[in-house]
């Protein structure tokens, strides 16, 4: 039998056994990968692809990075794991970089996003109990997400995530994106009973949607008039992806805390919150906690991710390679019709199309290269951070022949 028919024989086999063992909550690709290079990823056919998704914004240092390797083969030799009942010099180091290069405050430690947006949660409900808000109230946009379990469920907007799941928890309220009277009419209605606001300055999952300076300009001013946290949602926009090291340096707005996940430890699973200085003591001993949260490895790869991203200069070479994307696709706007608006923010970047995208994304993948589908009619696209610029091309190119065979 050949090399081919082998590698084809395996991918059935894992389907198979996915089928088989595997709840059916995912709907993968037809595509099982096996090794990564930088922007390239190969799949069980040794096929190469271009990675224009990077695990959705997970592995934004691109794979296999041999300071990354480094890191983790050091520490694994080393301590994977005690516990938070012990002090941890790679915990206090992250949380060290993390604090200078974001805002004053004290960082929280868990294993996703979703986990760090349900520590938001509660940081928010902890305040608000401690000030008489008695029934607190938390505000998020509508077509936003913030995770899987339950609190993130209920903050996230988009009616389809919380679908078949009866009520959840009472106190959570949507406003329009960038609507600026939805969000004051929302706070008036609330008669002093929103305790916070939890906003994705680009909206992720929801379609690639920058907010409004303006409308986080009023979300910043509503929150500090009514004694309300704003959170900032980073999960996604974080860690260098829309040109800064966090978004919120773009609109020059410091939230009273900000959540962290994904890109933090290059595919190794941690998350964080940041909690600003005035509140960073509202949740003490054995108001929250986690096992895993910040162990030994997970903190020492998060602080090499950082480090890279930093002494590289990798954020600062984003905004070129986002110039010369936007261009690109902003022409075959004007080319293809069936291309409605190119959106986003660095590499934080999102096509609308006219017709339903999961077939382009499903193409594109046939052609070599990965990118998802979202919101039913965008195709987001988000390359490795140091992606070089022919290799963004080659991409580019790929998306062009495919938009060519739906125009
Ligand atoms: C903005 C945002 N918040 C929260 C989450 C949830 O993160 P996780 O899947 O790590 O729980 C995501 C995941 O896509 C996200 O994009």
């Amino acid at each position: 039998m050949s090399d081919l028919a082998l590698t084809k024989d395996k991918l059935s086999e894992i389907k198979e056994r996915s089928a088989k063992y595997l709840l059916g909550n995912y709907a993968p690709y037809d595509v099982a990968f096996k090794y990564g290079a930088g922007e390239l990823l190969f799949d069980t056919n040794n096929k190469q692809y271009i990675d224009c998704l990077c695990g959705v914004a997970v592995t934004n240092l691109g794979h296999s990075d041999a300071d990354i390797i480094d890191v983790v083969h050091k520490q694994a030799d080393m301590l994977f794991h005690t516990s938070n009942w012990f002090y941890s010099d790679e915990a206090s180091l992250l949380a060290e970089a993390l604090i200078t290069n974001s805002f004053p405050g004290k960082v929280f430690f868990c294993n996703s996003g979703t986990e760090a947006n349900e520590a938001a949660f509660k940081l928010v409900r902890k305040y608000a109990i401690s000030r008489d808000k008695h029934n607190p109230v938390m505000l998020s946009l509508k077509q936003s997400f913030h995770g899987r379990t339950v609190a993130s469920m209920g903050m996230t907007g988009q009616e389809k995530i919380r679908e078949g799941y009866g009520d959840l928890l009472p106190g959570f309220e949507y406003v329009e994106v960038n609507n600026e009277e939805s969000l004051e009419e929302a706070f008036e209605r609330n008669n002093g009973n929103i305790a916070g606001v939890i906003l994705e300055l680009v909206i992720g999952e929801g379609g690639i949607i920058p907010l409004t300076q303006s409308f986080v300009n009023l979300a910043r001013k509503l929150t500090q008039e009514n004694d309300a946290l704003l959170i900032f949602d980073e999960i996604q926009t974080g860690m260098g992806r829309t040109g800064k090291l966090f978004a919120c340096e773009h609109y020059g707005i410091i939230p009273d805390a900000m959540t962290l996940g994904k890109a933090l430890g290059s595919g190794f699973p941690i998350g964080a919150l940041i909690v600003s200085k005035p509140f960073s003591g509202v949740l003490g001993p054995g108001s929250h906690g986690s096992t895993f949260g910040g162990n030994h490895l997970a903190a020492a790869v998060a602080y090499e991710t950082l480090r890279i991203l930093i002494s590289r200069e990798i954020v600062e070479n984003v905004p070129a390679l986002s110039e010369f994307a936007f261009t690109r696709l902003r022409l075959l706007k004007t080319k293809y019709p069936i291309i409605k608006d190119v959106r986003g923010m660095g590499l934080h970047i999102g096509v609308d199309f006219t017709i339903p995208s999961k077939s382009i994304a499903v193409e594109c993948l046939q052609e070599g290269l990965v990118v998802n589908s979202t919101a039913d009619t965008v195709i987001r696209i988000m390359p490795p951070l140091n992606i070089g610029i022919e290799r963004l091309d080659e991409a580019l190119q790929i998306f062009e022949k495919v938009v060519i065979k739906h125009s």
